[in-house]
């Protein structure tokens, strides 16, 4: 299969945006409705924790990642993996976090640009893993797509020769910041990150963290929230199919488009959902926990512990005074009592205990 060959965007035709139209209204209306959401909810970043890590979790998934994201709120908790290759996986999740941080803690000085591309790939490949994929470097090779069929691995797609990418890529970075309608623009964007495949990995996980970075850097968002791989995930198949067709099939950017508009759509109707129940979970551990520990500490633990789900005492930050160990274990033993909390492991040895809020984590699994 020859090396494909690159079109400059935004390659939709003006009839592909006259029939995008309708989609491109629902996504926007959706999005408005949760970026609108999100401004209501009170303590966002403690609230919206769960969800970020869960989209971690899942664009690892979309690819492989076995790790669940229980086991790597336990990890943090200090809890080690069996498996050397599962404690690999946790690593590469936890490196999604770190990166959507430094991407918008760089963004606060200047726009998006090709460098932040770069320092965010070394970050996502950080593991013993990536270490022979070039973390950081944009490909200098040829490189490949395949699928497994039947135990054998074919070719799919293959994308264009390497000393054609600076070019590409410059386009790209002149598109990202183009003024075509945004939410069509977004979808380009992503389409031709993974057609130009500029990395010789992570280029899936990488192009899906760029979804919300690009929302909130364009104002579609107030936070970098926007968790699209629950969608991906779940159209796997059809998400790769489009891919796929982008350079063979006559309208296959255009499909594209409307495919991922309406993943846009769908997703933000649930992330809403999914904001709402945490909400409501919130809200009434609130009330049992200062129903069943009568302390001051109650809700400055509940909010500590949320933020975390799995935890060491000595683990929790604590937003003003912290409570005496003595005080903070005796919490810890009523709310149990209470089922409230729950002991994951116990005490033994040198090895602290670890403590989990059932109900939230329970509301995660119940999700998938
Ligand atoms: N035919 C295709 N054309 C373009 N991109 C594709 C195609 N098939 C899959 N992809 C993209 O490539 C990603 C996998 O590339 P890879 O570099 O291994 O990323 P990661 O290591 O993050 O999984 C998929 O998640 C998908 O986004
Ligand atoms: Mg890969």
């Amino acid at each position: 299969m020859k090396p494909a060959i690159a079109k400059p965007l935004p390659i939709l035709t003006k009839d592909d945006w006259l029939s995008l139209i309708p989609a491109m209204g629902r996504a926007n209306r959706n999005l408005a409705e949760y970026n609108g959401r999100l401004g209501r909810l009170p303590n966002s970043d403690l609230l919206l924790a769960p969800l970020r890590l869960q989209e971690a979790v899942l664009s690892s998934r979309i690819e492989g990642t076995l790790a669940t994201m229980s086991e790597v709120l336990q990890f943090e908790a200090g809890e080690l993996p069996e498996r050397e290759s599962r404690r690999e996986d946790i690593e590469e999740i936890l490196n999604y976090r770190v990166a959507l941080d430094t991407a918008m803690q760089e963004l606060k000085s200047r726009p998006f640009n090709l460098n932040l591309l770069l320092k965010l790939h070394s970050i996502l490949l950080k593991s013993v893993r990536g270490q022979n994929k070039a973390p950081g470097e944009f490909r200098r090779q040829q490189n490949y797509i395949g699928s497994r069929i039947g135990g054998v691995e074919r070719i799919r797609f293959t994308p264009p020769v390497w000393s054609s990418l600076a070019k590409s890529l410059d386009n790209w970075e002149a598109y990202y910041h183009s003024q075509d309608e945004a939410v069509v623009r977004l979808a380009l964007i992503h389409a031709q990150f993974e057609f130009l495949h500029p990395f010789l990995d992570g280029n899936g996980r990488l192009g899906r963290i760029l979804i919300p970075i690009f929302m909130c850097e364009h104002g579609l968002l107030s936070q970098p929230t926007f968790y699209l791989s629950e969608y991906i995930e779940e159209y796997r198949d059809d998400y790769i199919d489009h891919l796929n067709a982008l350079g063979t099939s006559k309208n296959g950017w255009r499909d594209w488009t409307e495919f991922f508009l309406t993943a846009i759509s769908e997703q933000a109707k649930r992330n809403i959902e999914k904001a709402d129940s945490i909400l409501l979970l919130y809200e009434s551990l609130k009330q049992r926990f200062i129903q069943a520990a009568g302390s001051k500490y109650a809700v400055p633990l509940l909010d500590a512990a949320f933020e975390r789900q799995y935890f060491q005492a000595a683990q929790l930050e604590w937003k003003g005074n912290a409570p005496s160990k003595p005080t903070l274990m005796k919490m810890l033993q009523t709310l149990e009592r209470n089922n409230l909390v729950q002991m994951y492991r116990g005490d033994a040895g040198r090895r602290a205990a670890i403590w989990w809020i059932p109900e939230l984590t329970t509301l995660f699994d119940s999700k998938r």
